[in-house]
């Protein structure tokens, strides 16, 4: 039986497999919490848009902040792909990983000076400028290197996604990109300065959306646009429409990348835009349902039995992975799927599944039915995206090991954190 959004997860005999690889095993194996993906799972998701684009003029940009381990980045750059970069720190990620600069794209909205500096000397393929303020000090910083930065700027559209208002990025209330009302203004200024080079548009309206309607109308407000600026005499080379598609956590069914990718391309030549190059930026749906975060059963903590029937007590399973590990739920109250990687035959309880961390957010799954003891390995599923990357050393913890298994294969891709390592650039005061 597979898991649902996840086909390389499936359980077999009783047990939780990850391309064919026992969980439990590889957790007894390099320790506790892990993160586990699957090669294949994300070599799969990533084919999913490029079959769709294939013959078509694009560049897919996978936006790392979904999760940057160098061997991931790795994977996606071995199979072509470029990269959507948000600091300085990911583009030196991209190419310690063997990435090429110029299939960088470089967004967020505080670019530094120093970022500016680094990413021209490298030779990214575009920033996507999100202010009139960073149109200006780009165009300073390129001109004093001698060079004109690529640019493309990023348009707000004013289009609602309906997702997580952490995670909503395309109203006028957020903090990012230029109002689409001050485009076609701010085109005119940055095709006017010396130091810089107009080559794209660019959006982003959120993040796990889950229906391709948000991207068909943000792909319109654009196309509006891209006809208003090259009438002004500013030519437009490509159209970057942003990552976001959602994938499957509970019972979210997100149209699948070949067919958001479909419906956009038909978009593009119903409006007479077939011939431009599209970018997409995807980050979650390429890596989200390809890993899992493998955590033990600590202690099993029971509420009174009638207050807990009652709701005013909990029942509490006590994992060795924290907020630390994977902020999503204690952030965004995110849920995720948590199994057990051996089931076992018992009666199920409902469980807080909560870590060590003294937070009362500390918690990883709310009101589980599951059949537990302690020493058992659970699963968090779709945890492939923002949980690494979004790891922290709070309460001193130590980050977990990762692995990406391929094939017959198990590589170690980062060895659990030393304790020496948190505070390998701490001094102590003399005397
Ligand atoms: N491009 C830009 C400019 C972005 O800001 C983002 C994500 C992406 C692409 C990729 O979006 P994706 O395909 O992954 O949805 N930590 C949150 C998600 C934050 C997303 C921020 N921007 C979470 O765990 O749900």
């Amino acid at each position: 039986m597979t898991l649902p959004g996840a086909p390389f997860l499936e359980r077999r005999a009783g047990e939780l497999r990850l391309e064919g690889h026992a969980l439990a095993s590889l957790a007894r194996a390099f320790g506790t919490p892990l993160y586990v993906y699957s090669r294949g799972a994300m070599r799969a998701a990533l084919a999913g848009y490029q079959h769709a684009l294939a013959g078509r003029r694009h560049l897919l940009c996978y936006a790392m902040k979904a999760n940057s381990s160098l061997a991931v980045l790795q994977t996606f750059a071995q199979a072509g792909c470029g990269f959507d970069i948000v600091s300085g720190g990911e583009l030196e990620r991209v190419l310690a990983a063997g990435g090429t600069a110029a299939k960088v794209v470089f967004s967020g909205v505080g670019k530094t000076r120093a970022e500016m500096q680094r990413a021209l000397a490298a030779g990214v393929r575009c920033f996507n400028v999100e202010s009139r303020g960073e149109i200006d000090r780009l165009d300073e910083v390129a001109r004093a290197l001698g060079r004109r930065a690529p640019v493309s700027l990023r348009i707000n559209p004013d289009i609602d996604a309906r997702t997580h208002p952490y995670i909503s990025t395309g109203l006028k209330s957020n903090k990012f990109g230029i109002a689409h009302a001050e485009a076609l203004a701010a085109y005119r200024h940055a095709a006017s300065l010396a130091g810089l080079e107009v080559v794209g548009i660019d959006c982003h309206i959120g993040s796990q959306i889950t229906r391709a309607e948000p991207y068909l109308d943000a792909l319109d407000r654009l196309l509006d646009l891209v006809e208003a600026v090259e009438d002004a005499g500013v030519p437009i080379r490509h159209v970057d429409l942003g990552g976001g598609l959602g994938i499957t956590y509970t019972d979210e069914t997100p149209p699948a990348a070949g067919e958001l990718v479909g419906r956009i391309l038909e978009r593009l030549d119903a409006r007479g835009h077939g011939a431009r190059e599209l970018l997409l930026e995807p980050g979650r749906s390429l890596v989200g349902n390809a890993g899992v975060l493998l955590t033990e059963v600590q202690y099993l903590k029971h509420g009174d039995p009638a207050e807990v029937a009652a709701g005013d007590a909990k029942n509490f399973c006590i994992v060795d992975a924290a907020m630390n590990d994977l902020l999503r739920p204690a952030l965004y109250e995110a849920w995720m799927r948590i199994e057990p990687c051996v089931r076992r035959d018992a009666r199920a309880e409902r469980w807080d599944v909560v870590g060590p961390v003294c937070e009362s957010g500390d918690w990883l799954g709310r009101d589980r039915p599951l059949a537990l003891a302690p020493g058992d390995v659970l699963a968090v599923l779709s945890a492939g995206a923002y949980g690494m990357a979004m790891a922290s050393n709070y309460n001193s913890r130590a980050r977990a090991a990762e692995l990406m298994v391929e094939g017959d294969s198990v590589h170690l891709i980062r060895a659990r954190e030393a304790l020496s390592d948190l505070y390998a650039h701490e001094r102590l005061i003399d005397g």
